[in-house]
């Protein structure tokens, strides 16, 4: 697989690195209790000196019917696929879905009042397997159009869908036409010369989306999980598991950069059908190649993420062509679980990075732990109470607000729990950073400490970078979905 980087920490460990409202984020895939509970997937189960159930990666057979009955089982979906076509790992592309879900209810772009309330996907390369309309539908009530262009994709993802039809309504799977003569794909394409500097080898393929959305469409926003490789040699990387795929299904002349390259194109021309447009990315060179291309192209918005997947990483990248919205509003729901607020008036030299660092910074002071993850753009805090308690207590003014927030303080339990929280950071618009902040851990006993130590941090980062004035409409700790 792309973007091999090795992790320490096991399986646990790598489980604890999921979004925190996937499925398995706190409870990894239980091979014993599936095992009995789904006969057909017990020859696969096997005990390790330790006493803990697991299946061997290696065997196709063994992964396939691990990914049907998690469907089954957590998401209550009938899927199969034939052999050798790519096999999706449930909680992976689970990931994918929410981190979509994170950027549609941000507000970073506002949803048009047109929208309604169903969101509408397009995913490019659905696949036989057809995972993200099939998650996304079941979990969200998304609606899709999948793409492909493969006889075995379509085949296979139409029966996918047929097979559940309580979703069935939700999903369209559309076939790209591979070898229509009216089609002029360069005449499309007529950007390409002066956008893909970063590219070798260009993509030559299929249409992907331009050609492929038809006139009048508009979706919330497309979602790809792309060929990755240039050629299989370079696909059959990972010994340690066998999830299947052909040649089709990894593989385009000039690999993941070109192919993704080519939607960055589309999306110029298609800019605002979507509201946003994502992909996967397998490098994380290639990740800063095409951030920095699609700045050059005039986005609104670039965002990126990391997917922790075993033991290597992918890359989510996002971007829009609308425009950002000034202000969050306040959600009508209040989730205490988020909070953000604007950093606006920002000097050319203060980055994203920059105030993570600050964040890091400020909060290890008092001893607490905190990781900074410069490619997703985020820093993971782990506090004790005393930690949070002597950051607020030590540098706090004396306002009303310390009345409450005492009396928070003095109705917790007195426990050894912590507060594990994240702060992410998303560049709005030159000189413009939105700070959220999202509680990772809600069972936590000092959860209530969450609020304070976010106001907190919002007063010492708009001090910091002297952005106070800017903020015309007032806006502070705000709740957001
Ligand atoms: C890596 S697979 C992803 C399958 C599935 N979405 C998943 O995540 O497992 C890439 C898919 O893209 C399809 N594909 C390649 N070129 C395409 C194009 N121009 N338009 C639509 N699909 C394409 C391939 O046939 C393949 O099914």
């Amino acid at each position: 697989m792309a973007g091999k980087r090795k992790r320490k920490g096991g399986a646990a460990a790598e489980y604890r690195r999921i979004h925190p409202r996937n499925k398995y984020s706190d409870n990894p895939p239980d091979f014993g209790l599936l095992s009995s509970l789904y006969p057909t997937f017990q020859p696969y189960v096997f005990y390790s000196h330790d006493g803990r159930p697991k299946i061997d990666w290696t065997d196709f057979n063994a992964t396939r019917e691990l990914t049907r009955v998690l469907l089954q089982h957590d998401h209550g979906l009938n899927w199969w696929i034939p052999d050798g076509q790519l096999c999706p790992t449930v909680p992976n592309r689970s990931n994918y879905i929410h981190w979509i879900e994170d950027l549609l209810a941000s507000d970073i772009i506002p949803a048009s009042n047109a929208d309604g309330d169903v969101k509408k996907g397009f995913d490019v390369g659905t696949g036989a397997n057809c995972i993200y309309p099939l998650l996304g539908a079941s979990v969200l009530g998304w609606k899709f159009v999948g793409s492909d262009i493969t006889d075995v994709a379509i085949e296979w993802a139409n029966r996918n869908v047929e097979s559940n039809p309580h979703i069935a309504d939700l999903i369209e799977i559309r076939r790209v036409a591979t070898e229509d003569k009216t089609f002029h794909i360069e005449e499309l394409q007529n950007t390409r010369e002066t956008t893909n500097e970063g590219v070798k080898k260009g993509y030559s393929g299929p249409p992907i989306l331009l050609g492929v959305v038809k006139d009048g469409e508009s979706f919330d926003f497309c979602m790809c999980n792309p060929p990755f490789f240039e050629t299989m040699d370079e696909a059959g990387l990972n010994p340690k598991t066998s999830c299947g795929g052909t040649p089709d299904e990894m593989v385009c002349s000039g690999g993941e950069l070109a192919f993704i390259t080519r939607i960055i194109e589309d999306s110029v021309k298609l800019k605002h059908t979507f509201r946003w447009y994502t992909s996967m990315v397998g490098r994380k060179l290639n990740l800063n190649i095409l951030v920095s291309e699609l700045w050059n192209l005039g986005a609104t918005v670039v965002k990126t993420t990391e997917f922790v997947q075993g033991r290597t990483s992918r890359w989510g990248l996002a971007w829009s062509f609308l425009p950002p919205s000034r202000k969050i509003t306040t959600s009508s729901v209040v989730q205490e679980n988020n909070l953000s607020f604007m950093l606006q008036g920002l000097q050319r030299q203060h980055s994203a990075f920059h105030v993570l660092q600050s964040v890091e910074s400020y909060l290890a002071t008092s001893g607490a732990c905190c990781k900074l993850d410069s490619v997703a753009f985020n820093v993971d805090i782990t506090a004790s109470k005393d930690q949070i308690d002597a950051t607020l207590k030590t540098q706090r003014e004396n306002t009303t607000e310390d009345a409450s927030y005492h009396h928070e303080l003095s109705t917790l339990n007195s426990s050894t729990d912590s507060l594990r929280f994240r702060i992410s950071v998303f560049q709005q618009i030159p000189g413009t950073l939105l700070v959220k902040g999202t509680l990772l851990d809600k069972a936590s006993s000092i959860s209530g400490l969450f609020h304070p130590i976010f106001q907190k941090l919002e007063e010492v980062l708009k001090n910091k970078f002297h952005t106070g004035r800017a903020l015309a409409d007032g806006s502070s700790s705000k709740h957001v979905r």
